[in-house]
């Protein structure tokens, strides 16, 4: 068994991201709601618990509280934000709720001789974000570091294993954060680093061995790394009994389709391709508008998985590649739609299933890379960067044919080898061709040509939430260009994107 951290949830933002830096630093963890009994947390035999920020201030008659006993059973315990109030308002401190709130980048010094700061410069930046604070630590505790505005910015009671952070070590801007985690883990816990994302693996596999029985598991496999390690994951869990669609509507990048069924099909699992491009090209025929090509492909990738699925008769499980910021997203609330984006994922009302099963809901977008390395997956997979369901669909502006396809595919392929070729693949998020719709003027030999208008777009991002244009070389765009004008026919003038994104979207449709 790994050692284990327990991270007891008062409703912080961040709570997830806290389970995340400390699986970055080797440590296995669990996040439990913040009223677990004490005896419930003992089972996990923990060396550690953190408590989680939380949007309450502790005077609230309904604030989340905990008892005094998990801070008397020898465990060490970090409290972070809302954490180290609830850990000085139990013990007997006093917390304070001031007018003015602390936001933001915060320059913060440190006690170094604390062991949470041990081998840190005693001053820098830490992300705030809180209103209240500590004015009265309890007995038997220290201050450790403070701002401008908070005097207990930390505090420590070294004996009995007890610390506070008002800010947030998790977040990336906190310089050294990772470190301070990293600290309370190996220096006051005694980890020794025996988590490993094989060990997460194995863990997955066995709970879903074990959840599945013998039960018939069902996935809508797209070659976009969530389906695709969700996939293989699957595949090590219960092979035989899982059953991947992969629903090649036409509309894949060069060679992407063959690619996926290269890298699935012989895994021990039943894999079924679908060859539905007629079928959906049939229907886009002559549609322009984005919202309603969208529409169709949606509509018709149902039809043809449900047509798919019934043939293999009785369902139990669901599986979808859905990751953490997918779930925050969709519990972001009513935002206004401004695309109605197509998730392979998303669609299982109409398949008759006991269960959905969604085995890497808590990992973020790298791990689940990682993920996808350990159990063997093809490079060119795990770095895929992100698709959108509907695929070329809305990368070829306004009506689609199968020959504007073609060369927005040959074009594309061109573009992507280029940046791998200049090793920019993993510095650029994002990046595609775009077949406009617009024809221009231009002078092949010594003809006149009327050809197509194809943009190129590369962006930096951390969340595809918002974005920058990614600065790429000039020599890597010419190159580009040249090469697109010179092999792929139908083309004679070549631009590049240059928005951000607001106000401009990632994808033209
Ligand atoms: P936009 O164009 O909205 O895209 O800035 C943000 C990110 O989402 C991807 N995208 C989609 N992904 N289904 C998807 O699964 C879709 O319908 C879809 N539309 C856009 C886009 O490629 C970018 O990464």
């Amino acid at each position: 068994m790994n050692q284990t951290v327990v991270i007891l949830d008062f409703g912080g933002q961040y709570n997830q991201l806290i389970a995340r830096r400390v699986r970055e630093c080797g440590v296995y963890c669990e996040v439990l709601p913040y009223h677990t009994p004490v005896e419930k947390i003992l089972e996990k035999k923990p060396i550690g618990i953190i408590f989680t920020g939380g949007p309450n201030s502790v005077y609230l008659e309904n604030a989340p509280k905990c008892g005094r006993e998990v801070f008397e059973l020898g465990v060490p315990v970090l409290g972070i934000c809302y954490g180290i109030q609830v850990m000085a308002y139990t013990l007997g401190g006093h917390v304070t709720s001031p007018d003015s709130r602390e936001y933001g980048k915060t320059k913060t010094k440190y006690d170094t001789a604390c062991p949470l700061f041990a081998g840190l410069p005693p001053e820098g930046i830490t992300w705030m974000s809180h209103t209240d604070y500590v004015d009265q630590m309890p007995a038997g505790f220290v201050m450790t570091a403070q701002t401008e505005s908070c005097p207990t910015a930390a505090m420590q009671n070294r004996e009995k294993k007890l610390y506070g952070l008002q800010f947030h070590p998790e977040v990336l801007h906190t310089q050294n954060g990772t470190k301070m985690l990293h600290n309370f883990l190996y220096e006051i816990c005694g980890a020794k680093g025996d988590w490993t994302m094989g060990d997460y693996a194995q863990n997955t596999i066995e709970a879903i061995r074990k959840k599945v029985g013998d039960g018939k598991v069902l996935l809508a496999l797209s070659g976009g790394v969530d389906s695709s390690v969700a996939a293989a994951l699957l595949a090590k869990a219960v092979g035989p009994q899982l059953t991947c669609i992969f629903v090649d509507h036409g509309l894949m990048r060069k060679d992407e389709g063959d690619e996926v069924e290269a890298a699935f099909a012989h895994q021990g699992m039943n894999f079924v391709r679908v060859d539905a491009k007629e079928r959906f090209l049939g229907r886009l025929s002559g549609v322009s508008e984005p919202e309603k090509k969208r529409k169709i492909i949606g509509e018709e990738f149902i039809r043809v998985f449900e047509e798919e699925a019934k043939k293999i008769g009785r369902v139990d499980y669901l599986v979808q590649g859905t990751i953490y910021p997918d779930v925050i997203e969709s519990g972001a609330g009513d935002a206004a739609v401004i695309k109605s984006h197509h998730n392979v994922g998303g669609l299982p009302d109409y398949v008759d299933f006991k269960e959905i099963i969604e085995p890497l809901r808590l990992l973020f977008k790298d791990e689940v890379r990682k993920l996808g390395q350990e159990l063997g997956l093809a490079e060119y997979l795990v770095w895929r960067q992100p698709f959108p369901g509907p695929g070329l669909a809305i990368r070829v502006i306004g009506e689609i044919t199968e020959e504007k396809l073609d060369i927005l595919r040959d074009a594309d392929a061109i573009f992507r080898q280029e940046i791998a070729q200049a090793h920019l693949d993993r510095d650029i998020h994002q990046y595609f061709a775009v077949l406009t719709s617009m024809r221009s003027v231009g002078v092949m030999g010594d003809s006149r040509t009327y050809d197509y208008t194809l943009a190129l777009r590369g962006v930096t991002t951390t969340d595809f939430m918002t974005a920058d244009w990614a600065r790429i070389p000039y020599e890597v765009l010419e190159k580009v260009s040249n090469r697109i004008i010179n092999e792929v026919r139908g083309i004679n003038r070549i631009v590049y994107d240059i928005t951000s994104k607001p106000p401009a979207t990632i994808e033209w449709e």
